[in-house]
């Protein structure tokens, strides 16, 4: 049997949280230093935009909010609380493109990135757990076993065709370089 969707969900959660820890210990040493890390935290945003955005988040809201809401419109609920949420993460993470050029010379550049990384981090691990007590059971209790087929099979149509090929490696290798460097 293939894996079921949520799985595949959880399994990208574990390398979303590796980089969620990095960056609680960025926001420590810029704390500490008053020095940020410029190409860590360039690397964090780009596996935060192009894989938990880019291929995690699209599966959620471009294949499973919407099949939930299809199965039962009071799903709709707690979906538009997940979006709302990803959308929360997307402005912490414009916040930090912005101020990351000028971290070098300027104090209060400095203060953005460590606030928004901190922002980011926590809302990414209430926003983890929330699926995890509530989403997830919702699409255990409301797909049946051919939706949980289809589903797992657009996700990897997801992972070949929007996200590309080898991204995933790719991005695997860096949750764990961020880990251990
Ligand atoms: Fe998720």
């Amino acid at each position: 049997m293939s894996e079921s969707p949520t799985d595949v969900l959880r399994e990208e959660h574990e390398l979303v949280l590796m980089v969620v820890a990095a960056m609680e210990r960025e926001v420590t040493s810029i704390e500490t230093t008053d020095h940020v890390n410029a190409d860590r935290v360039a690397n964090m945003i780009d596996f935060t935009r192009n894989f938990t955005d880019g291929c995690h988040h699209a599966k959620e809201e471009k294949l499973l909010f919407p099949l939930l809401e299809q199965r039962d419109p009071a799903a709709g609920g707690p979906v538009s609380v997940m979006l709302s949420e990803h959308d929360a993460g997307r402005e912490a993470v414009r916040a930090i493109v912005g101020a990351l050029p000028d971290v070098e010379a300027d104090a209060a550049a400095r203060r953005t990135v460590a606030e928004n990384l901190g922002l980011y981090a926590q809302l990414l691990r209430l926003h983890i757990n929330k699926e995890y007590n509530v989403l997830f059971p919702l699409a255990d209790r409301l797909l049946g076993e051919l939706d949980r087929r289809r589903l797992a099979a657009e996700f990897e149509r997801v992972e070949e065709e929007e996200t590309g090929a080898g991204v995933h490696e790719r991005y695997h290798a860096m949750a764990h370089a961020l880990t251990e460097s």
